[in-house]
């Protein structure tokens, strides 16, 4: 008999959580590179690239956002207890938050601080909000602060992820899996 294959995430959130994944490993050293001494020489270029892939990144965690509340995510798996569906449910939230305070901050702290986004330049967006240069000082202590805790949160995620895949082998990997490449699921589903 054919088993039903488990629900799994959408097309969208599936290319979103890797792409965005993929764009978040290169930002924190960037932006870590950038605003350290040792990198100075190379400083104007990794502040542009910086702030050029944030500004795509704050319009791709919108439409995550936006098509997370249109699409739905597949339930939990049924043999989860209580209590890891809402640690899940929260651990989710928080980097759904983080990746809004990360992007937010940064954009308010660069264009209300009076610097430019030169990408956005280039394409001919305006900036979305006049000079605040107080604001702009306060975000930036937001987006540090909120650095330090996405690393953390997503320390926690990657470990749930691959504990599930290498060790429980349950298929919760495979309802996030890309859909190129064999995203069939491996595991049972249980449910
Ligand atoms: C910066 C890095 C990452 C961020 C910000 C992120 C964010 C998220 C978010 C917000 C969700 C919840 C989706 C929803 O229910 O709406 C999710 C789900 C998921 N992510 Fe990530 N993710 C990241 C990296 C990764 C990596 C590296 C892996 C694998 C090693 C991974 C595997 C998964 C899996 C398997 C799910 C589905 C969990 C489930 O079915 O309950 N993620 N991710
Ligand atoms: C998920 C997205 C992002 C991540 C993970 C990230 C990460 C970081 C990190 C680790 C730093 C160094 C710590 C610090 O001094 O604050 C930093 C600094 C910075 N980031 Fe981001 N960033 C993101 C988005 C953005 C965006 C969208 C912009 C602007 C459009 C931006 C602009 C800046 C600026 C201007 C700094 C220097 C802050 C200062 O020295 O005051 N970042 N970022």
């Amino acid at each position: 008999m054919i088993e039903p294959e488990p629900p799994r995430y959408s097309v969208v959130a599936r290319l979103l959580n890797w792409t965005i994944a993929a764009m978040v490993f290169v930002m924190l050293p960037v932006g870590i590179a950038m605003t350290s001494e040792g990198f100075q020489e190379y400083g104007d270029e990794l502040f542009i690239l910086h702030k050029g892939l944030g500004s795509v990144l704050l319009a791709l965690v919108a439409v995550r956002i936006v098509s997370r509340l249109v699409l739905r995510a597949p339930p939990a798996p049924s043999h989860w207890p209580p209590i890891q569906r809402r640690l899940a449910g929260l651990s989710h939230f928080g980097l759904y938050l983080l990746l809004v305070a990360m992007t937010v901050s940064g954009y308010v702290r660069t264009v209300g601080g009076g610097f430019p986004i030169e990408l956005l330049d280039t394409l001919g967006i305006p900036p979305l909000i006049p000079e605040m240069p107080e604001t702009a000082d306060r975000m930036a202590v937001i987006h540090k602060f909120s650095a330090y805790a996405l690393v953390g949160l997503v320390g926690v995620h990657v470990s749930a992820a691959m504990h599930s895949a290498l060790v429980e082998k349950d298929g919760v990997m495979s309802r996030m899996w890309p859909p190129f490449g064999g995203g069939r699921s491996r595991g049972s589903g249980h449910g």
